[in-house]
């Protein structure tokens, strides 16, 4: 176990279902620690960063032009094993084949608009929480959180 920084995305199509505060409570009630959060929209040229792993593939422009529709809310998300954690929690891409409890299998019907993305390893995560959130945006917490993680 290791304590890990991921990026959550609320997708446009969660702020615009008012099913952020429900993501959020998933989250929170999981026991990760938010310790950066932001509403925002992206323009194209960050959109491209942030999926440039999917670039030149057929659905990237429709994911770019998505991503950049709406308002979506980041967050820079920790805790024990957190990249890993959160993907369990956010459920497969496509929406029909996520585990029932997922967000993605409670919430979403299609593949491009499952509401939520979730960073898919320790690389992904640091590369899309610098694009971001900037250092002096992360707000540590170490003194008061994961007190309650600690076995006796
Ligand atoms: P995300 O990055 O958004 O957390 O999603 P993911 O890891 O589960 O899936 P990924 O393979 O990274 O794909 C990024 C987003 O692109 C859209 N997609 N569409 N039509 C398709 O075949 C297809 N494949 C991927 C999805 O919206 C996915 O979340
Ligand atoms: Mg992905």
């Amino acid at each position: 176990m290791a304590i890990q920084r991921t990026l959550i995305l609320c997708k446009p199509d969660a702020v615009s279902r008012g099913l952020s505060g429900e993501i959020i409570r998933r989250i929170e009630a999981r026991g990760y620690l938010l310790i950066g959060m932001k509403l925002m929209q992206l323009d194209g040229e960050r959109a491209r960063k942030h999926y440039g792993e999917h670039e030149g593939k057929p659905f990237f422009g429709g994911l770019v032009d998505f991503i950049t529709s709406g308002p979506l809310v980041a967050m820079a998300v920790e805790g024990d094993d957190a990249i890993e954690g959160m993907r369990q929690m956010i459920g497969a891409t496509n929406p029909l084949q996520a585990a029932p409890g997922t967000i993605r299998a409670d919430f979403a019907q299609q593949i491009g608009r499952n509401l939520v993305h979730g960073s898919d390893s320790h690389e992904s995560a640091k590369r899309e929480l610098s694009i971001f959130f900037s250092p002096s945006e992360i707000v540590s917490r170490k003194h008061d959180s994961h007190k309650w993680l600690v076995e006796k």
